[in-house]
């Protein structure tokens, strides 16, 4: 039996002749080509002045927290619901993250839940744009605006996607994507920076060249600061995926679309949701049951993979793992956070590879309703 793999790349010889020309001539004064032309794109593509390619999201995220003055004593308010390269990046500049509900819909911050989470500690929110959803940013930035909070996006997943017409990225004050191997774009691994500010901008990139100004051929450093950058080859493969921007985002949606069909009828099962002032591009296509099928996501993960399908656990709330064990902000969102653990333990994201077929789509969409009205 074929199997069914969860995530994977479109990637074609417009990829592999940029990758070719980077591995041959991407040296010496050529070096930084690749990664120029790469961030102009992308910066064109999102509309935003500047981009800054990195070697991960997560990076992007801690440049933005460092670059924003956060610090020890200051708290940043995340989503429960969201992989720890969310929240991690607060650590690392010795913030505490405290963690708000999310919405029972988008499955993003919910705003009434951030509202209850703010203390005179607070100095950013992260709305992390899960599995391609967008979150409610009229609701987030009047809170910003009321309190004097900078909007950080974690846009990991949800490249292409839009709110109210703007794209995901030109939302917050500085947002981080990722190009990792199951990302929408991808480049294995790899992140942009991008943010219209140009102060922002000038920090974020004497911090990721390890504390120099840019320019700077003295090796004069003027803090201790970090390193990263993408290498070239990489940012030949960035290239060619924005350059396929369009077509990449509009499969997603095709794939979303195939499930919706296959899934049409299926009781007591709900898919992504896409509210009308929002593009959702379904970076990972995404079930949560009715509880009342008592099928938790491990059994059903473990069902789907005897049957040659791979899937994902929904992310559980980020205050129930061992990372954050015994941490007050942990123990009190376990009783605050009631959407996340209530949705969380029912959810999986199904195969949402760029290059599944739709006869596969079918026989997952065929085999999930099978197993779960089964018993
Ligand atoms: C929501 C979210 N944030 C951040 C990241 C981190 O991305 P990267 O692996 O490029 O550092 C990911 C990647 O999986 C993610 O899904």
């Amino acid at each position: 039996m074929e199997r069914i793999p969860i995530a994977g790349p479109s990637i074609t010889q417009l990829e592999i002749d940029y990758a070719a020309d980077a591995a041959a001539h991407g040296w010496y004064d050529r070096a930084g080509e690749y990664p120029r032309r790469f961030e102009q794109a992308f910066a064109s593509y999102i509309g935003v002045k500047h981009a800054v390619s990195l070697p991960s999201c997560t990076s992007g995220l801690h440049l933005a927290f460092a670059a924003l003055g956060i610090g020890p004593g200051d708290e940043v308010i995340v989503p429960d619901i969201t992989w720890i390269a969310s929240s991690a990046p607060i650590s690392y500049v010795g913030a505490t993250p405290v963690f708000a509900d999310v919405d029972e819909e988008t499955w993003c911050l919910d705003v009434e839940s951030v509202r209850a989470c703010l203390t005179e500690n607070t100095r950013a929110l992260l709305a992390v744009d899960l599995y391609g959803g967008m979150s409610d940013y009229e609701g987030l930035r009047a809170i910003a605006d009321e309190h004097g909070l900078a909007i950080v996006e974690d846009a990991a997943e949800a490249i292409g996607s839009e709110y109210r017409g703007c794209k995901t990225g030109t939302l917050g004050d500085v947002a981080a994507f990722s190009f990792h191997g199951s990302k929408t774009f991808s480049t294995g691994e790899g992140g942009m920076l991008v943010t219209d500010d140009d102060a922002l901008h000038s920090r974020v990139m004497q911090l990721r060249d390890h504390g120099r100004e840019p320019g700077d051929v003295n090796f004069c450093n003027t803090e201790v600061a970090y390193k990263y950058k993408m290498p070239p080859v990489v940012a030949a493969v960035g290239l060619g995926q924005v350059e396929r921007a369009e077509e990449l985002v509009a499969r997603k949606r095709e794939v979303f679309g195939w499930y919706r069909e296959a899934l049409e009828g299926v009781e007591g099962v709900a898919l992504n949701h896409e509210p009308s002032n929002t593009k959702n591009t379904y970076w990972m296509v995404t079930v949560i049951l009715s509880s009342s099928l008592e099928w938790p996501k491990e059994k059903l993960m473990a069902a789907l993979d005897l049957e040659g399908i791979d899937s994902r656990p929904f992310f559980h709330p980020l205050s129930s793992l061992p990372a954050y064990d015994g941490q007050v902000e942990a123990l009190v969102a376990k009783k605050r956070n009631q959407t996340s653990y209530r949705l969380s333990p029912w959810g999986i994201n199904l195969p949402s590879a760029l290059c599944i077929t739709h006869d596969q789509v079918k026989r997952v969409g065929a085999t999930l309703a099978r197993i779960i009205h089964s018993s």
